[in-house]
């Protein structure tokens, strides 16, 4: 096997988890790949993936878009991102994004940075995130007309080129001076495989290999921004892991969407404030103190203080991307197509064609780097 390092298993996430002007590049990149490919150039962005994005510049009217910054601040505290529940079986022992966590350990991030030791790197990329609706549940009142904007819902549909959108949920991130997030692509979703009970990385891979695609269920994502943030640019590759990032700054009131589980993408470093950055810790949560101000508490012990201004507050939103209706009930009947097994062996039986396995099936943490470095082929760093 090539190319695959052990580093030490850090204990923190680097999970996805995982979208104004109307339309600036509205197809213009999968149109763009079907013409280089034309003309014999190479276009790096696997075929079954969707590599268009839509911009939102302006995104919403002035007014509602400052209303959703009270709303972040009335919605009171943040808990931090942590991981989710490690898998046994195929996953066990490994984190469930170990794909993007080697990859950051490994490179040193989109920019190559290798200026931190491990405490540090976990504290940068441990986050904020709290869910603002799921489903049919609302938790932050008044976020209801974004979850159903229709011109968010217009992009989805041209996107993946799927007349029927579903919004699924909306959440909040926020990152402190200081912090960033991997490069990954998101954990897609499949007919049949669970990210509650399949590692995510595993569902990753799947998609990456292409060779379930009959089974996905395409998500359009879309981040939308309501302040001007040091730092803190949204990466991301819509023309391939082969050709340079695009660095979106976050402005007030913009928004991108894109199919997020198809498109690498990352959050460069937030305008540093502090040094050394604070070790957050998965117990502490972030609180709205009113005036701007925020604070990272531990119980009753203030961690660190910050203000809006230092601060990078984004809301994603993902929508179900559905070709008829009886896709749609399909998905609403919880149909399950796939099996683990059948991914497994399937996956397995393409190794070997690639030479990449033998007879025997090695065990199961050997098996999954394989997969991953097989499959799942990241961005060079760029510095
Ligand atoms: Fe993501």
């Amino acid at each position: 096997m090539q190319g695959v390092r052990k580093p030490p298993l850090p204990e923190w996430v680097l999970s996805s988890v995982s979208p104004r002007n109307q339309a600036v590049f509205n197809g213009g990149y999968r149109l763009l790949g079907n013409v280089l490919a034309r003309c014999g150039v190479a276009v790096s962005m696997q075929p079954h993936f969707f590599s268009q994005y839509v911009e939102l510049n302006p995104f919403l009217d002035a007014r509602e878009a400052e209303g959703l910054v009270k709303l972040c601040e009335n919605f009171g505290s943040y808990g931090m991102y942590s991981e989710e529940g490690l898998n046994e079986g195929i996953g066990e022992g490994l984190p469930q994004r170990f794909d993007a966590a080697f990859n950051f350990l490994r490179t040193g991030g989109r920019l190559g940075r290798r200026d931190a030791d491990l405490t540090t790197l976990v504290a940068r990329t441990n986050y904020f995130r709290e869910t603002y609706a799921y489903g049919d549940r609302v938790f932050a009142p008044g976020i209801e007309s974004l979850y159903r904007n229709p011109r968010l819902v217009e992009a989805a549909k041209q996107i993946f080129d799927r007349p029927i959108v579903e919004p699924a949920i909306v959440y909040a991130n926020i990152l402190l001076p200081g912090q960033e997030l991997a490069v990954h692509t998101d954990v897609p979703e499949f007919r049949g495989l669970n990210r509650k009970l399949h590692p995510e990385w595993l569902i990753v891979v799947a998609h990456h290999s292409g060779l379930f695609d009959q089974h996905r269920m395409p998500i359009a994502t879309s981040v939308s921004w309501y302040q001007d943030t040091n730092g803190g640019e949204f990466a991301f590759y819509p023309e391939g892991i082969d050709r340079p990032a695009t660095a979106y700054r976050v402005h007030f009131n913009t928004a991108l969407v894109m199919d997020t589980d198809s498109v690498f993408h990352g959050v460069d470093r937030v305008k540093e404030a502090d040094r050394p950055m604070p070790t957050f810790l998965p117990r502490m949560r972030l609180h709205s103190e009113g005036g701007g101000r925020w604070t990272v508490r531990d119980g009753e012990d203030v961690i660190g203080s910050y203000d809006w201004d230092d601060m990078r507050f984004s809301i994603s939103w993902k929508a179900y991307c559905f070709l008829d209706e009886t896709e749609r009930d399909a998905w609403k009947n919880g149909a399950r197509e796939l099996s683990i097994d059948t991914v497994l062996d399937v996956l397995c039986d393409d190794l070997r064609a690639r030479g990449r396995l033998g007879d025997a099936r090695p065990p199961n943490r050997e098996l999954a780097e394989i997969l991953v470095d097989e499959y799942v082929k990241f961005p060079r760093p760029s510095a």
